[in-house]
């Protein structure tokens, strides 16, 4: 059993960073609810504990508090935010709402090193988020540093090795936030860091096959990273007991559909049933302009054809959802992220639940690029692992205006050239997404001695990190003029390529 850190949640929005920061140092991690049984946390037998931030007031009536065993437990522990908070209450010292809350980029001035800011220099920014301040340390703990406003960010107790951070480590904006997390995992709990993304995975195995036991699992399957990684985990866990479904909306990319089934012959040799349901998306979608009305018409219909899948293979319990981290933040409104409501995403949730299936969703702690390197583990090649996202609603957000068969074979024929020349001339990986919109609007063109009277086709090529904001990216000339020769010259229905320079925001990534 690999050395463990246990992480109690408090309900932080960066909760699961904690998490990942601690893989990153390759060290074992457990996300446990607050209220755990420390009966419950003694199996688990840890090096060292975290208690997380969270948005309460350790002042507030009913604000989580574990049990006081929590503190006996004879484990270095180190508490963040809300944390040192509770940690400090909770061992006798005084909390207080301050005046001002300390919200966003302060200036970290250590007065003493100790293991935790061992080999960091004395000054450098971090990020705050908290209302209130520890006004007086419990017995036996030392000031190691302070910031403007708190006088008490950073406190220790040798002797029992507690330690506590007013700022938040685990966010990119705090200067060697992961230095400091890695100096508590190997300095004061004593962690090797010999753990990786394949032990990751043997224990996800297992995880899974006793979630499931002997009973039978669906899921929807993309063809994107997630729901193949997905799918190839669960595979390797429970075999034949998995059964995805990939529903063809026929609002696919060029050969989309046989890429699919060939990556199952070749790397998940497992049940996959292809419902060919183009028919009837786009019978339902005919005359249909408006983005919303689109995305709700392929959303529902998605779930209708799903649903029949489903019912036709009889006794299921589980549906299996390759849904991220980040997908589960961007699908909770709180204290977040407006975008999620900027366009109805069917990531989270869409499925109902009058299909009462128990979700089973193994990559929920993951951020994307580790979901890569899991899939790397599971033998998923890389033309997989590292495909840009396509949205769920697929070409149907990308034939700006009303959808029929001619106009998406005009963008699929399209959308595959500017792709090849992408990964011909090196640029594909280095960008988050690129992709073609069909526009309906046509435009005098001349072919030969011939007037042309064709549409337009908009590319585009965004750079970001995580989609929230994304800027288009600076393709070189010779790229932009070998797609627009290609395009104008090979796909009948288009004479004009236009090229998108709009960022996010104000602009979005997809059109519609
Ligand atoms: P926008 O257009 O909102 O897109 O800037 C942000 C990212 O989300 C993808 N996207 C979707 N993904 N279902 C999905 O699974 C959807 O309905 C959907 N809409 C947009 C988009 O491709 C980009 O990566």
């Amino acid at each position: 059993m690999a050395q463990a850190i246990v992480v109690l949640d408090f309900g932080s929005q960066y909760t699961q960073v904690i998490a990942r920061r601690i893989r990153e140092a390759k060290v074992y991690s457990k996300v446990l609810p607050y209220d755990t049984p420390v009966s419950e946390i003694r199996k688990i037998d840890p090096v060292g504990l975290v208690l997380s931030g969270g948005p309460a007031s350790v002042l507030a009536k009913g604000a989580p508090k574990p049990s006081k065993q929590l503190f006996n437990l004879g484990i270095p522990m180190l508490g963040i935010c809300y944390g040192l908070q509770l940690m400090g209450k909770m061992l006798g010292g005084e909390v207080k709402s301050s005046q001002r809350r300390e919200y966003g980029r302060g200036k970290l001035s250590i007065n003493r090193k100790g293991p935790l800011f061992k080999g960091l220099t004395k000054n450098f920014t971090v990020w705050n988020s908290h209302g209130d301040c520890l006004t007086k340390l419990p017995s036996g703990f030392r000031e190691l540093a302070r910031t403007e406003n708190s006088s008490f960010a950073a406190i220790e107790d040798p002797k029992r090795k507690f330690y506590g951070l007013q700022f938040h480590p685990e966010v990119e904006h705090s200067e060697h936030g992961t230095e400091i997390i890695r100096n508590f995992l190997v300095g004061v709990c004593g962690c090797k860091g010999d753990w990786s993304m394949e032990d990751f995975t043997e224990s996800s195995i297992r995880n899974i096959r006793s979630q499931v036991g002997d009973r039978r699992v669906i899921l929807g399957l993309s063809g994107g990273v997630d729901s193949s990684v997905a799918a190839a985990l669960i595979h390797r866990a429970i075999g034949n007991q998995l059964t995805c479904i990939f529903v063809d909306n026929g609002l696919l990319r060029l050969n989309e559909r046989e890429q699919v089934k060939q990556l199952f012959k070749n790397h998940i040799p497992g049940k996959l049933k292809v419902a060919c349901a183009g028919a009837l998306f786009l019978n339902r979608l005919k005359g249909v302009t408006n983005p919303e009305t689109k995305r709700k018409i392929i959303g529902k219909t998605f779930i209708q054809v799903f649903d029949d899948e489903v019912k036709k293979l009889g006794d299921i319990h589980f549906l299996a959802q390759g849904t991220l981290y980040p997908d589960v933040i961007e699908s909770v409104p709180i204290g977040g992220n407006p975008a999620a409501l900027i366009k109805s995403h069917h990531n989270v949730g869409g499925l109902p639940k009058k299909m009462k299936l128990e979700l089973l969703e193994p990559l929920r702690e993951l951020f994307k690029d580790e979901v890569r390197a899991l899939g790397r583990t599971l033998g998923l090649p890389e033309a997989v692992l590292m495909r840009h996202p396509f949205p769920g609603p697929g070409l149907g957000v990308r034939v700006v205006g009303a959808i029929h068969q001619q106009r998406l074979r005009v963008l699929r024929e399209a959308d595959a050239i500017f792709i090849d020349e992408l990964i011909s001339h090196g640029w594909y990986h280095k960008l988050w997404q690129a992709f073609c919109v069909f526009l309906p609007v046509r435009s005098v063109g001349v072919m030969g001695d011939e007037r042309t009277y064709e549409n337009v086709i908009s590319l585009r090529a965004v750079t970001s990190s995580d989609a929230m904001t994304a800027d288009w990216a600076q393709l070189p000339d010779k790229l932009l003029r070998k797609v627009s020769n290609r395009i104008i010259n090979e796909v009948k229905g288009a004479n004009r390529v236009v090229y998108d320079i709009s960022s996010k925001p104000p602009s979005t990534i997809e059109w519609e």
